[in-house]
């Protein structure tokens, strides 16, 4: 695995791959890697010859309020457990290399950015978008792959590719959870132990609402009443938003009558969890 602080080494690497006839996947990360990053790894594997895997705290998503600074960054173990996976290339940056002194971009996607987390997070979209297109312009793939657990920055991510003409083919990968259906992420290691054991309450919310769907009720607000039900039964949950919304533009709809995205935040203690389902009318969860 090469690994490569400077844009202008991983654009070249890249490149060297693309001019010698190699497909090329990429795999956008802020580290703190686990199994969920490692499941798109290998998607992208299965996908293209080279992998291009970058971590990058990305400052500009991240409100004044949020965890920027005590992001864990364990860049060591992060970049053991690329190379193992067989991983080409490892692209971490510093800041001043994603924006350096004047950049003035901003690209912000409409749309699918503007319910769910959009709110209660502003600009967050903004500088997942903007990142994303910087990156993609680095690296050049062919094909990026990113996770279902965050499905609306995926939406946003597809709206953005095809909106801008970018030539690449975003794949969504399903979520990773843990044994008991917590969803993996970074921010799990925030959770104090009777955090963790209640915040599996969010995916049996999810899997009750599934069930709904599977005997045939379409009705939004009891789909989404599993969830709040499941949680407002937990004294350190605190819901956030629960919604029922379509699974490309992220608005809401009242009634499952064709595929469906149950989406949900939930504070555990301090930290923000989310975690969602995709549902089907008599068919309940499935996967993307
Ligand atoms: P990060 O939270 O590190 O996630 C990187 C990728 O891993 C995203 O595509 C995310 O959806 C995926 N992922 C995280 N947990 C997952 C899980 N349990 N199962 C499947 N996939 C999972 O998302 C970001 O970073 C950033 O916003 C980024 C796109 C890198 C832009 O800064």
């Amino acid at each position: 695995m090469i690994t490569v602080q400077a844009a202008s080494d991983a654009r070249s690497a890249c490149a060297g791959w693309r001019a010698g006839g190699d497909t090329l996947a990429f795999v956008p990360t802020m580290g703190a890697l686990h199994e969920g990053h490692l499941s798109l790894v290998r998607i992208a594997h299965d996908r293209c010859d080279r992998v291009a895997v970058s971590i990058f705290v990305n400052p500009r998503q991240f409100g004044p309020q949020e965890d920027y600074l005590r992001y864990p960054r364990p860049l060591e173990k992060d970049s053991a457990l690329l190379s193992d996976a067989g991983v080409d290339l490892l692209f971490a940056p510093p800041p001043g290399e994603i924006f350096p002194e004047g950049f003035a971009t901003t690209i912000s996607v409409a749309g699918p950015s503007q319910g769910l987390c959009g709110p209660f997070r502003p600009g967050h979209f903004d500088g997942v978008s903007t990142v994303c297109c910087v990156l993609f312009g680095i690296i050049g793939p062919h094909v990026s792959v990113f996770g279902m657990k965050d499905a609306q920055q995926l939406a946003v991510i597809r709206r953005m590719v095809r909106d801008l003409g970018i030539r690449m083919e975003v794949v969504g990968a399903p979520i990773v959870r843990e044994a008991d259906g917590l969803a993996r992420s970074s921010r799990n290691r925030y959770l104090n132990s009777a955090e963790r054991i209640e915040a599996t309450a969010i995916h049996a919310g999810l899997l009750e609402a599934g069930s709904l769907a599977a005997s045939g009720c379409s009705d939004a607000d009891r789909l989404v009443g599993a969830v709040r039900t499941a949680v407002s039964a937990k004294p350190l949950l605190r819901l956030q938003y629960a919604e029922l919304v379509d699974p490309d533009a992220m608005t809401p709809m009242p009634v499952l009558d064709r595929r469906g995205l149950l989406a949900t935040a939930v504070f555990a203690g301090t930290t923000r969890l989310i975690d969602n389902a995709l549902l089907e009318p008599g068919r309940g969860c499935v996967e993307v």
